[in-house]
């Protein structure tokens, strides 16, 4: 994976310390979750017992490859660990740059804790907006739809031209907006237009953010 500064996997190694024997892992997407998911498999040679509930099918093969037992319908999910392509001071993050945003938020939302792990050019401390956010629509009257989100005061466009398509075969439009205020409000403007499936923000789940540095890695706590 690439990582250059060694920063990604700094914070990987961090986030390896929440994993205990006999964990259901909801396991995210992304090159800097794909370092986790090798130290991840070099513990799992060395004995570890862990399970996993996979946020895309790229995650779901590469963990295959490593001998980690995929999970469908766990009971509970004891830990997430997944990448981001955004994150602020309120640990507001902006998702999906993989196209993976629907499921991770999914696996998210069902786990008992949730850490994300970044180098630190993701982090914005002023406030997210930077990087376009993803938005999974249906390919029904997909630039319709479109059109209804740029209302909101965003450029949208329909990412490869429309070749993209998710794990559950949507298109993704990314939109750039010049700031996000308020991400609570917009998460929810754009998840209630007709044909979004769902929105990269992600603003109401409990998670720690660990940031590798240059020195070492900083945490984030809500
Ligand atoms: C996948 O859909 C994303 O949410 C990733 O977690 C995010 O794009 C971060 O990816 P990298 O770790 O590759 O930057």
């Amino acid at each position: 994976m690439p990582d250059p500064n060694g920063e990604k996997s700094a914070a990987a190694s961090e986030a390896l310390k929440l994993v205990k024997n006999g964990m259901v892992l909801g396991l995210g997407t992304g090159t800097t979750f794909e370092v986790f998911l090798d130290l991840l498999s070099e513990k799992v040679k060395q004995g570890l017992k862990i399970s996993g509930v996979p946020s895309s099918e790229r995650t779901a093969v590469r963990a295959r490859e490593r001998g980690i037992t995929i999970l469908a319908e766990p009971r509970e999910i004891d830990l997430t660990v997944d990448g981001a392509d955004e994150f602020d001071d309120h640990l507001f993050l902006i998702k999906g740059g993989g196209g993976a945003l629907m499921r991770e938020k999914v696996v998210a939302a069902n786990s008992r804790h949730v850490c994300i792990i970044v180098d630190s050019s993701k982090y914005n401390g002023s406030g997210i907006g930077r990087f376009p956010v993803p938005v999974e629509i249906s390919k029904f009257l997909s630039r319709h739809t479109m059109k209804k989100i740029e209302k909101l005061g965003c450029r949208c466009t329909l990412r490869d031209d429309g070749r993209f398509l998710t794990d559950n075969g949507n298109q993704i439009a990314d939109c750039k907006f010049d700031s996000v205020p308020d991400p609570v409000r917009l998460e929810s403007q754009i998840k209630s237009i007709p044909g979004v499936l769902e929105v990269g923000l992600f603003t109401s789940i409990n998670w720690e953010v660990i940031m590798g540095t240059k020195s070492g890695v900083k945490t984030f706590r809500k």
